[in-house]
């Protein structure tokens, strides 16, 4: 088959282009490089894997045959998404679009790569896919949240027109090549512990979240790829960890001797988040294999084999906490601050 995939230079794009390849399909990676790198992919340059530096907000145009699309460009950590607002509903609403007719043309497949924070700050345990969520529309979430959203519903409106359409909605995952610096709560556990930095908690540390390794996660997108499944179907682990054990099995692993910090915890973190997934395991007999210490361990091989970038982000993430006026993140988001308010891993408080 040969493949589109938006977002393709990106963390889970990667690992998506690299399955694929792997089993023989040709695929053709369309990234702006925003928040994305060449080098996650180019390992896979003369496995079949061809980029194209391409904003998805304008339109597509591929010649020759596309069987299937997989759309995952987007910025998607919280300091990504509070720099890049507009960016973010522009590729989240025109982006889509722009990809569906692509698919339409083509008489292709398409999956869209939606999100756990289409159900906000859920006010029902654990989400299902018929949970409509409570997100705040003019939070400061929300130009992520809102743009997935749309993103759905313009998905759902080609499905009308007999395209082909498919809707994961991704829970937190993480693995090798989360960029150190992104934010969110395992990669900034895993840096502050190799650097010997206080490991930081926002609120108390009971809060709860579910991580997926990206390698079970991937298994996922290319069976949804594969069927004619319309979803929407929830992915990711369903093993809750609250943030404080998380931070404890970090610091194990990389052996570590961090103290743990704990701050407040900021404006709309949700405090449990976990995805029913009984819907994928009976349409796509999908269930995550990798226990977290596995998945964990394998993370943090990976940074530990990139000392620069990981000491680079642990002085991000201390600039972030010495700053008395983090909560302002949701108006005034830089990098640092926007570290404190949580996406789609909003394990720590607020952030992801
Ligand atoms: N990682 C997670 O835990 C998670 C959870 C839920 C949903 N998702 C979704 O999965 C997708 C991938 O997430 P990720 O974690 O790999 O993020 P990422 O930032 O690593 O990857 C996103 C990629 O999209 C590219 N991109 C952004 N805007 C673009 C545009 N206008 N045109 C072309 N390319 C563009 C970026 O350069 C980047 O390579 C996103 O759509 C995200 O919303 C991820």
């Amino acid at each position: 088959m040969r493949i589109v995939v938006t977002g393709g230079a990106g963390f889970l794009g990667s690992h998506l282009c690299e399955a694929l390849v792997r089993r023989g399909d040709t695929v053709l990676c369309l990234d702006d490089l925003s928040t994305g790198r060449l080098e996650n992919i180019e390992h896979l340059r003369h496995l079949g894997c061809e980029f194209v530096r391409a904003d998805v907000t304008r339109p597509i145009d591929v010649t020759g045959d596309v069987d299937a699309v997989a759309h995952l460009a987007s910025p998607a950590s919280p300091p990504d998404y509070l720099r890049l607002p507009l960016e973010t509903l522009a590729v989240g609403s025109r982006g889509t679009e722009n990809a569906l007719r692509l698919a339409r043309q083509h008489g292709a497949r398409f999956i869209l790569a939606s999100t756990s924070e289409v159900y906000g700050d859920p006010l029902v345990h654990p989400q299902q896919e018929d949970y409509w969520g409570n997100v705040n529309p003019i939070g400061p979430r929300s130009v992520y949240d809102e743009a997935k959203r749309f993103a759905e519903a313009v998905t759902t409106a080609y499905r009308g027109l007999s395209v082909n359409t498919g809707i994961l909605r991704i829970f937190n995952t993480y693995g090798p090549r989360m960029r150190p610096c992104d934010g969110r709560v395992v990669s900034s556990f895993i840096v502050q512990a190799l650097s010997g930095e206080p490991i930081t908690i926002y609120g108390s540390g009971d809060q709860t979240r579910s991580f997926c390794y990206v390698d079970d996660l991937v298994r996922g997108l290319v069976a949804m790829i594969d069927s004619t499944e319309a979803g929407p179907l929830n992915i990711g682990n369903p093993q809750e960890r609250t943030v404080r054990e998380l931070a404890e099995l970090v610091l194990s692993i990389t052996g570590s001797s961090s103290a743990i910090e704990y701050f407040p915890l900021p404006q709309d973190d949700p405090t449990r988040r976990q995805p029913a997934i009984a819907r994928v395991q009976g349409a796509l007999g999908w269930a995550p294999e990798v226990p977290i210490e596995e998945g964990l361990r394998r993370t943090v091989q990976w940074f530990a084999a990139r000392p620069d970038a990981v000491a680079a982000a642990a002085r991000s993430l201390r600039g972030a906490q010495s700053d008395p006026e983090r909560d302002r993140a949701a108006t005034d988001p830089s990098p640092a601050q926007a570290h404190l308010v949580s996406a789609d891993e909003r394990a720590v408080p607020s952030r992801a």
